[in-house]
C-alpha cells in the first residue's frame, strides 16, 4: 500500500513527531511504501477559491509546495493526518493542505477509495476536546469517500517528549498494522 503522511507540527522533535516515526517505521516494516510530507516546513498556503485547479497541468494554479504533495495525494491508497491541537482546532501549518485537496475534487480527478488514518495530540486531559480536528477529518473523509481506518488521540501531553509518558507511541504501531 502506497499510504502518504502529512503532519502539521512545527516541532521535529515533538509529540506528533514521534507517534509519526513510530507509524512510519511500522507501517514500512509492514510492507508498506510510505511518502511523508511536513507541511510545517512547506510553503504552503491556502486555498483561493479560484476554481482554476489543473487548468496550469498543475494540481493549483498558485503554484507553492502543495503541487509537490497533489500528485502523491492522487497515487495514494491511504492518508494519514498527524497534528497537533490548535486553539481545538487544526493547525493552520496542516490545514492548508486539506484545504486544497478541493482542487483535486474541482479538478475531476478520482480520489474515492482510498483508507484514512488520524494521530493527534493536546495538552489538556481530555481527548474529547480534539474533535475541532477529528470531526472535520471524518466529515471530509466521508465525502470524499475514504474509510477512517482508525485514530490515535493522546491527551494531556504538552512538553516536547511528553509522549513518551503515555503509550501514544504503540498506539501510533498498532494503528500502522490496521493498514492492508
Ligand atoms: C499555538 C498553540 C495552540 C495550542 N492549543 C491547544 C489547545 O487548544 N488545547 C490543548 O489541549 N493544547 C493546545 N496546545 C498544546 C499542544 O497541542 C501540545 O503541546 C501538543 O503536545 C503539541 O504537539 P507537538 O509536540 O507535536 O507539536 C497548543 C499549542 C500551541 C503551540
Amino acid at each position: 500500500m502506497k499510504i502518504v503522511v502529512v503532519t502539521g507540527s512545527p516541532r521535529k522533535n515533538g509529540n506528533s513527531f514521534a507517534m509519526t516515526d513510530a507509524f512510519i517505521k511500522k507501517a514500512e516494516s509492514c510492507g508498506h511504501s510510505v511518502q511523508r510530507f511536513d507541511a510545517a516546513f512547506m510553503n504552503i498556503g491556502g486555498c483561493h477559491a479560484c476554481e482554476t485547479c489543473y487548468k496550469t497541468g498543475k494540481a493549483c494554479s498558485f503554484d507553492d509546495d502543495f503541487n509537490i504533495i497533489a500528485p502523491a495525494l492522487l497515487e495514494a491508497d491511504a492518508v494519514v493526518y498527524t497534528m497537533p491541537l490548535y486553539w481545538y482546532s487544526i493547525p493552520a501549518q496542516i490545514k492548508g493542505v486539506i484545504d486544497r485537496i478541493f482542487s483535486l475534487v474541482i479538478g475531476g480527478k478520482n480520489v474515492a477509495g482510498k483508507k484514512c488514518g488520524l494521530i493527534a495530540c493536546c495538552e489538556e486531559e481530555d481527548a474529547t476536546l480534539m474533535d475541532g480536528i477529528r470531526l472535520p477529518i471524518e466529515r471530509s473523509a466521508a465525502l470524499l469517500k475514504w474509510e477512517m481506518v482508525g485514530e490515535v488521540l493522546v491527551s494531556g501531553v504538552f512538553k516536547a517528549g511528553d509522549i513518551n509518558k503515555t503509550d501514544g507511541c504503540k498506539q501510533a504501531e498498532a494503528l500502522a498494522e490496521k493498514f492492508f
